[in-house]
C-alpha cells in the first residue's frame, strides 16, 4: 500500500466502525436498525457484514475526518466527501442511509454503498470509482467467501448485497455478488484463480434472466463450469429466503440448480407456445445455436438426442441442421 492510499484506507476503516456504532448503539440509528431487523436480518449478521448508518447531516463526516487529520481534498478523492461546484467547500456524500462497507479482496474497506430507508432514488448510492475502488474488479464479500469457495469448490454468484447477506445467514457462506452491474472479465479472472464451478443465482425478473445469460457466456468463455439456481415467482434470492426460509433455499434453489443448457431451454421457452409451429421452429433453432457453441461433442450429442425425442425429429436432420448452424457461426 503506497503512502497516498493509506489515508484513504484508514478513513474508510474508521468510518465503517463509526457508521456501525451509529446503527447499533444510538438513537439516531434506531430507525435504520429497526428497518434491517424488520427485514429479517439478525444482529449477528449485521455485525458480521459491519452494516452501519450515516447521519442525516451535510457535514458530520467532513468534521469527523478533519478532526482526525484527514485532508478534505483527499477524502473527496476517496469518494467520502463531495466538493461543491466551483468552491473549496466539501460536504458528506452519504447522508441518512444504511451503509454497506465494500471490502477489497484483502479485506480492506475501499468503498461504501448506502441504501435509502424508504423508496427514494437512487435506492443504493455507491462510492464513485477511486484509486481504491474499481467496481469492475471487485466482487462483494469475496474476502470472506474465498476460503469457503475453495473448500466447497463452488461459488454462488448473486446480484446484490441483501442476497449475499441472506444467503450467508442461511448457511451458504461461499456467496458473492456483482453489485448490480454485469459480471466482467476481470471479475471472472479473479474467480477462475480460485474455483471453476459457479452457480449463478440472480433475480427472477427479465433483467436477472438476461444478466444470467451474459454472465454465463463470460464464465464459460473463461473455462468455468456454470450452473443456474432459479428463483421462482419474480422474487429475488433475499425475498425468497425471507418468504420460504433457509432450508428450502438450500434444498430447492441452490441444491436444485440446473445445468446451463437447461436454464437456456427455460429461457428460450418463455413467451413461446411450443404448440405453435412458428414458435416451435424458432425455439429449435435457438437451441441448436446453443448446442453449436458447446465445446464437448458428448454434450452436443446428448442435447441433440434430447431435442430429437422432445420434438419427434430424426437425429440425422438435427445433426444436418447443426452442422449448417456451426458453419454459419464460424
Ligand atoms: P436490486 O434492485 O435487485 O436491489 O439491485 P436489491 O439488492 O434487491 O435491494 P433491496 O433488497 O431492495 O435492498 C441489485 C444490486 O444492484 C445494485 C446494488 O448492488 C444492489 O444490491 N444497485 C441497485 C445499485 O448499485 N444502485 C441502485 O440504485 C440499485
Ligand atoms: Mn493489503
Ligand atoms: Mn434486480
Ligand atoms: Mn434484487
Ligand atoms: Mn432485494
Amino acid at each position: 500500500n503506497n503512502l497516498e492510499l493509506q489515508p484513504m484506507i484508514d478513513a474508510h476503516d474508521l468510518l465503517k466502525k463509526f457508521y456501525h456504532h451509529l446503527l447499533v448503539n444510538t438513537k439516531e440509528g434506531q430507525e435504520a436498525y429497526d428497518y434491517l431487523l424488520n427485514r429479517g436480518f439478525s444482529k449477528e449478521v449485521i455485525d458480521k457484514f459491519e452494516i452501519g448508518y450515516s447521519l442525516n447531516s451535510w457535514e458530520f463526516v467532513k468534521k469527523f475526518l478533519a478532526k482526525r487529520g484527514f485532508h478534505p481534498e483527499i477524502m473527496d478523492q476517496a469518494g467520502l466527501l463531495v466538493k461543491k461546484n466551483e468552491t473549496n467547500e466539501y460536504f458528506d456524500r452519504f447522508r441518512n442511509r444504511i451503509m454497506f462497507p465494500i471490502h477489497d479482496h484483502h479485506g480492506h474497506v475501499v468503498a461504501f454503498s448506502g441504501r435509502v430507508l424508504g423508496n427514494e432514488q437512487p435506492k443504493y448510492l455507491n462510492s464513485p470509482e477511486t484509486k481504491l475502488f474499481n467496481k469492475s474488479k471487485l466482487l462483494y464479500n469475496f474476502h470472506q467467501a474465498r476460503v469457503h469457495i475453495r473448500k466447497y469448490q463452488e461459488a454462488v454468484l448473486f446480484e446484490g448485497f441483501a442476497d449475499v447477506i441472506s444467503a450467508v445467514e442461511s448457511g451458504v457462506p461461499n456467496s458473492i455478488a456483482t453489485m448490480g452491474t454485469s459480471l466482467t472479465e476481470e471479475q471472472v479472472k479473479v474467480l477462475k484463480r480460485n474455483v471453476s464451478d459457479v452457480i449463478i443465482c440472480y433475480d427472477s425478473d427479465q433483467a436477472g434472466r438476461e444478466a444470467t445469460m451474459r454472465a454465463a457466456k463470460i464464465l464459460t468463455k473463461a473455462g468455468s463450469k456454470v450452473k443456474v439456481a432459479v428463483i421462482p415467482d419474480g422474487l429475488d434470492p433475499d425475498d425468497y429466503i425471507k418468504k420460504y426460509g433457509s432450508e428450502k433455499f438450500k434444498q430447492d434453489v441452490i441444491g436444485a440448480s440446473v445445468t446451463l443448457m437447461s436454464f437456456k431451454m427455460q429461457y428460450y421457452r418463455k413467451g413461446k407456445n411450443l404448440q405453435d409451429e412458428g414458435d416451435r421452429l424458432k425455439y429449435i433453432e435457438e437451441i441448436l445455436k446453443e448446442i453449436a457453441v458447446l465445446e464437448s461433442p458428448v454434450e452436443q450429442e446428448m442435447y441433440v438426442k434430447q431435442l430429437s425425442a422432445e420434438f419427434s425429429l430424426s437425429i440425422e436432420v438435427l445433426k444436418d441442421q447443426l452442422s449448417r448452424t456451426e458453419r454459419k457461426s464460424q
